[in-house]
C-alpha cells in the first residue's frame, strides 16, 4: 500500500505519493502567500499551511489513483512557530517563519548577559532568532490575553509538523518529533527532554509545549472525513533531517547539502553531540528506537537566490538553467570573486550586518564573469561549512558530498563545486530527497521496508562529480574568497 509524504516548506506545500518500495508515483504543489508586516519580519497564516497542505494530499492521492493509503510522513520548514488555542484550534497569530528577525535585540540582551554558553550547551544552537523559543515569547507578549490563556493551559505551542498533526488528527495529538525539538532552543539534546532551565529562560510555560516522540513512530490517526477513512502518522522529520535520511546518510562521516534558496549541509556524527569549536549548529539528524543519532549543521543563506538575483534583479539571463551557460564563457583571467551577503553571512560567519559585494571588476567584466562568480560563491560557501566540519570533526577527511535540491540539475554547477570543494559531489537517481526521507520515516515504521543499513545499499547515485582542479588553484582560489569575506565583514559587520 502506498504511503503519502508531506513536506510543508518555507514557499510551498507539497504531497508525494510513494509506492511500498518508495518510488514516487504522484505529486502536487501549492505555493502560498508570504506576509512581511515590517523590514526583517516574515510570516504565514496558519490557515494557509493547513489549507495547501490538505488540498495537496487529496489531489496526490487522486492522480495516484491510491484511495488507500498506507501511512503518512510530514516533513516541514522548521523552527517556524505556531501558537495555537488548544479549544478552538485555531491560531492566535501568525506564523512567525524562521527567517524572522524580530526578536533579534531579545537574542542580543540574553547574548549580553552571559547565556549563550549554556544555551548552546544544552541544546547545540546559537542564540540567534532564528530558532522558536524567542518567537514563542514574543506571540504570548503581543496578543492580548495570551500570557493569561497560557497559564490556564489553553495554549498549545508547535513547529509546522505539531500544528500539522493537530489538524489532521482533530486535536488528539499535540506532539512533535525530537529533530524538530531540537530546532526550538527549549529541548536539551543530550538528555533528550525539554529543559525547564531553557524555558524559564525564555519565558515559555512548559505546559504549552508538545510530547517528544523518535521521528518513525505513531503520531496519531487522521480523521476520517479528511481522506474517506483515518491514515496513520507514522513518520515527521525537519526538512533538513529529512533530507538526510532519504539520501541515506546514515553512517558517521556521511554529509548531504540541499541546494534551496539557501544551503544547509548537515555531517552525520553517529551518537556523539559535537560540540562546535567554529560556530556550526549540533542538532538531532534523527531518532529512531529511542536513539538520537546527532549531526554538525551549517546554513548558508544565498545559493540559489544569487542565481535569481541574476535573473530577477541584474538580469542577465532569463531563467535559472541558463546561468551554467553563460557562467563556461567566461574569461578565466578575471578573478572576480561575489560575496553574496545580501541577508547577512550565515554559518560559520554568522553576521547578520554583513551585506554583499563584488571584488576584481575591470573594465573587461561582463555578464559571464558574473555569472561565474556566483556560480562559484555557492562553492566557496560550501567549502566554508565543509571546512568547519572538518576542523569540528577531524573523522571527515575523506568524505563524498551528497547533493540535492534545485541548483544540482546543473552539471556545470556540480562540476565548480566538486573543483572548489576538492571532494567527490554525488547526485542520486531521486532528487526528491526530502518528501522520501519522510515517507521512508513512515514505511520503515509501519513495516513495509527494511532499516537503515538497507538504505544505505539501495541508495543509487546518478552522477558523480570528481575534482579536477589542481589543489595549488584550488586553495589561492579559496584564499582570495576569504579574503573578499573578511573585507565585506569589516565594511559592514
Ligand atoms: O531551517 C529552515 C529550513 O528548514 C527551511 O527549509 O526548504 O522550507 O526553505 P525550506
Amino acid at each position: 500500500m502506498p504511503i503519502l509524504a508531506l513536506d510543508q516548506g518555507t514557499t510551498s506545500s507539497r504531497a508525494v505519493v510513494f509506492s511500498d518500495d518508495l518510488v514516487p508515483l504522484a505529486s502536487a504543489q501549492h505555493e502560498f502567500p508570504q506576509h512581511f508586516p515590517h523590514s526583517g519580519w516574515v510570516e504565514h497564516d496558519p490557515e494557509d499551511l493547513w489549507s495547501s497542505t490538505a488540498a495537496t494530499a487529496r489531489a496526490a492521492i487522486e492522480k495516484a489513483g491510491a484511495p488507500s493509503i498506507a501511512a503518512i510522513g510530514i516533513t516541514n520548514q522548521r523552527e517556524t512557530t505556531v501558537v495555537w488555542d488548544r479549544r478552538t484550534g485555531r491560531a492566535i497569530h501568525n506564523a512567525i517563519v524562521w527567517q524572522d528577525r524580530r526578536t533579534a535585540d531579545t537574542c542580543a540582551r540574553l547574548k549580553e548577559a552571559g547565556h549563550e554558553p549554556a544555551v548552546t550547551e544544552a541544546t547545540g544552537l546559537l542564540l540567534d532568532p532564528y530558532f522558536s523559543a524567542t518567537k514563542v515569547a514574543w506571540i504570548l507578549d503581543h496578543v492580548d490575553g495570551a500570557r493569561e490563556a497560557a497559564a490556564q493551559g489553553h495554549l498549545a505551542f508547535g513547529t509546522v509538523d505539531s500544528f500539522l498533526v493537530w489538524r489532521l488528527t482533530n486535536g488528539r495529538a499535540h506532539v512533535t518529533d525530537a529533530t524538530n525539538a531540537s530546532r526550538t532552543m527549549l529541548y536539551d539534546i543530550r538528555r533528550g527532554a525539554w529543559s525547564d532551565e531553557l524555558c524559564a529562560l525564555f519565558d515559555v510555560p512548559r505546559a504549552m509545549l508538545p510530547e517528544v516522540r523518535d521521528s518513525a513512530a505513531d503520531f496519531g490517526m487522521t480523521r476520517a472525513d479528511l481522506f474517506g477513512r483515518e491514515i496513520p502518522i507514522l513518520g515527521i522529520a525537519g526538512d533538513q533531517q529529512a533530507a538526510t535520511v532519504g539520501q541515506a546518510c546514515f553512517r558517521p562521516g556521511m554529509i548531504k547539502a540541499t541546494y534551496g534558496t539557501g544551503c544547509f549541509a548537515l555531517l552525520n556524527t553517529g551518537d556523539t553531540a559535537v560540540q562546535s569549536r567554529n560556530r556550526l549548529l549540533t542538532t538531532i539528524a534523527y531518532q529512531l528506537d529511542g536513539k538520537p543519532t546527532y549531526a554538525l549543521e551549517g546554513s548558508i543563506f544565498v545559493a540559489g537566490a544569487v542565481v535569481q538575483w541574476l535573473r530577477d534583479g541584474l538580469r542577465l539571463i532569463r531563467s535559472a538553467p541558463e546561468v551554467a551557460g553563460l557562467a563556461a564563457r567566461a574569461d578565466h583571467s578575471q578573478q572576480v570573486i561575489m560575496v553574496p551577503a545580501f541577508t547577512g553571512l550565515g554559518a560559520p560567519w554568522w553576521e547578520p550586518e554583513a551585506r554583499g559585494a563584488v571584488f576584481g571588476l575591470t573594465r573587461a567584466t561582463g555578464p559571464a564573469e558574473l555569472a561565474r562568480a556566483a556560480l562559484e560563491s555557492v562553492g566557496f560557501q560550501t567549502r566554508d561549512l565543509t571546512d568547519a566540519m572538518r576542523r569540528d570533526w577531524p573523522g571527515l577527511s575523506e568524505s563524498v558530498l551528497r547533493v540535492d535540491g534545485g541548483m544540482t540539475a546543473s552539471d556545470p554547477a556540480m562540476q565548480a563545486l566538486a573543483d572548489i570543494l576538492g571532494a567527490p559531489v554525488d547526485r542520486p537517481t531521486d532528487p526528491e530527497t526530502t518528501v522520501r526521507g519522510a515517507a521512508w520515516l513512515a514505511a520503515w515504521r509501519a513495516g513495509l521496508t527494511d532499516g537503515p543499513e538497507t538504505a544505505l545499499t539501495e541508495w543509487k547515485r546518478e552522477a558523480r562529480f570528481e575534482p579536477h582542479l589542481d589543489p595549488a588553484t584550488r586553495e589561492a582560489r579559496h584564499a582570495r574568497w576569504t579574503r573578499a569575506v573578511r573585507a565585506v565583514i569589516s565594511m559592514h559587520g
